[in-house]
């Protein structure tokens, strides 16, 4: 279903005992859309509201014009408080037969929703955006509750007014390279992870290149890392002309499995480059020891764990560096695509700095051999419209997931399931909530049939992609081959109520 927005008669038939006995189904219908995230009133409505009931209150208090204003205003309060405002927006196209009505309808086209109305001229003029509180009653009936999988929609529409105040400062100073706002995101990510240094980039793929570039990576230097990952970790090694080196993962973590690293180790090795999978991050102090033991570089792909700890700290205390993606339905999403790079070292955050603009230390001066790898403007905008919001969402996330393990705990002898472990001394911002199974497919049929959305990552590990056969992988990497066939993943995000946990969790059995 769309949003709905709510026309200047309803509202007005709920704050009349006459009109609310004439007409009952507006009362219902006000209920019903009360405090939903879906629920808008247009901008340009509010002072019609107060102005037209007003008028009406006159039959009550006669000239009494401040108990008039004082009523009216009351109401336009109580809406303001329970239904989300909807902006006149500029592509407003003027009816001038009836303005209040078209902007009424732009306000809806802006939020992408249907008009409940009462007016006849309305319904006339814009069918298909206009419908009548019978039509709304009738669709909500038949409609199938469908659930989203990451639920960007919810966010957005609880968040409007910041993301829509953000975005207009950018496109006022017209700055949409390297404006302000970027530099203030990287002090805000900054201030959230303690890091040294934060360099926004222009997607989570681009902060591995510009960590390798960083690092001095060579053409046959060997990088050690999970194959149970998206193609983005090894894809980036291998663009370096540099060699991924696959080693297997752990039975209960999926992630890359530290006591399996030594054996993988030879004189060309330079890097291992774990993934936080899923959120969590992989046994941060073993990976360490090694690499200190044999003088390697780590970097983190934290592409799907900005915001968890290893033993109490953000993951960049525990690599040289790290590196993140703000992919639209990564736990913290810009609106397209973006991604940072942190470190505590000072030498590479100089290099990636220059880096990110094709190697350049002055204006048309070029030190590096660098990239174009700049975070847009307007991304940054949308980050620090969400970023204050993340802390409650990791926890929100947090509570979905707890509330996920308990629930599927207590069927898991009935149902052909097993759960991922999260370590004790770290914690997950849960980009995905992940089970195995050995009857994936039906589960998945299933729950399609039910509108439960569920997604595989990973169908393939690495080592059997097609763009990998050249590096003739030899070692068996049995672990990623199993998962890859039992992993899926459940709807994960901050906003997964429990109805909907009810939902999931018994389609899973039935
Ligand atoms: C583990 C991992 N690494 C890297 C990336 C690449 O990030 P981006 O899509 O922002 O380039 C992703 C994105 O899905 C990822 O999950």
């Amino acid at each position: 279903m769309n949003n709905i927005l709510m026309d200047v008669s309803i509202i007005l038939d709920c704050f009349s005992q006459s009109r609310k006995e004439q007409f009952p189904d507006s009362e219902v219908v006000f209920d019903m859309l009360k405090g939903k995230p879906y629920a808008f009133i247009s901008s340009s409505s509010l002072d019609n509201i107060s102005f037209l009931k007003a008028d009406e209150l006159r039959k009550e208090y006669g000239y009494n014009k401040s108990k008039r204003k004082i009523l009216s205003t009351q109401i336009v309060k109580h809406l303001a408080q329970n239904f989300k405002i909807a902006k006149t927006p500029a592509y407003l196209n003027i009816d001038y037969d009836n303005i209040e009505k078209s902007q009424i309808i732009a306000s809806a086209k802006a939020v992408n929703a249907q008009v409940i109305t009462r007016d006849e001229y309305m319904l006339k003029k814009y069918p298909g955006i206009a419908i009548t509180t019978e039509e709304f009653l009738r669709e909500i009936k038949n409609e199938l509750k469908k659930i989203d999988f990451a639920n960007l929609k919810k966010q957005y529409y609880d968040i409007q007014p910041q993301i829509e105040q953000q975005m207009d400062d950018v496109l006022n100073t017209t700055s949409f390279i390297m404006g302000d706002k970027i530099k203030q995101l990287e002090c805000e990510l900054q201030s959230f992870t303690k890091a040294k240094h934060v360099i926004t980039c222009s997607s989570g793929t681009d902060a591995l290149l510009l960590a390798m570039m960083a690092l001095d990576i060579q053409p046959g230097d060997e990088i050690i890392t999970t194959p149970f990952t998206f193609i983005a970790t090894a894809e980036t090694i291998a663009l370096m002309k540099a060699i991924p080196v696959f080693v297997d993962i752990e039975e209960d973590t999926l992630n890359l499995d530290a006591s399996k690293i030594n054996n993988a180790i030879t004189e060309k090795t330079k890097a291992i480059m774990p993934v936080s999978l899923y959120g969590q991050p992989a046994d941060m102090d073993e990976i360490n020891e090694i690499a200190k033991k044999h003088e390697l570089k780590v970097i983190i792909d934290g592409a799907q764990s900005f915001g968890a700890t290893y033993k109490k700290q953000m993951e960049v205390h525990h690599c040289d560096i790290f590196t993140t993606s703000f992919f639209p339905a990564k736990p913290l999403g810009c609106y397209g695509d973006g991604g940072a790079v942190f470190t505590n070292n000072d030498e590479y955050a100089e290099k990636i700095k220059m880096m990110r603009i094709h190697g350049q230390n002055k204006r048309y001066h070029h030190k590096y051999i660098g990239i174009g790898g700049r975070l847009d403007t307007i991304q940054a905008a949308v980050l620090l419209a969400k970023l204050p919001l993340y802390k409650k969402e990791i926890k929100l996330r947090h509570d979905v997931a707890s509330s996920y393990n308990s629930k599927l705990q207590a069927v898991l002898s009935t149902v052909d399931i097993q759960l991922l472990t999260l370590k004790q001394d770290r914690t997950s911002v849960w980009a995905q909530y992940t089970i195995r199974t050995k009857s994936r497919d039906i589960i998945q049929e299933n729950l399609r049939n039910l509108g439960i959305p569920t997604a595989v990552h990973y169908p393939l590990p690495l080592q059997k992609q097609e763009c990998f056969q050249y590096l003739k992988q030899q070692t068996e990497l049995p672990i990623s081959e199993k998962a890859a066939e039992e992993v899926m993943s459940l709807p994960m995000n901050p906003y997964v109520d429990k109805t909907e946990q009810e939902m999931i969790i018994s389609a899973l059995y039935n």
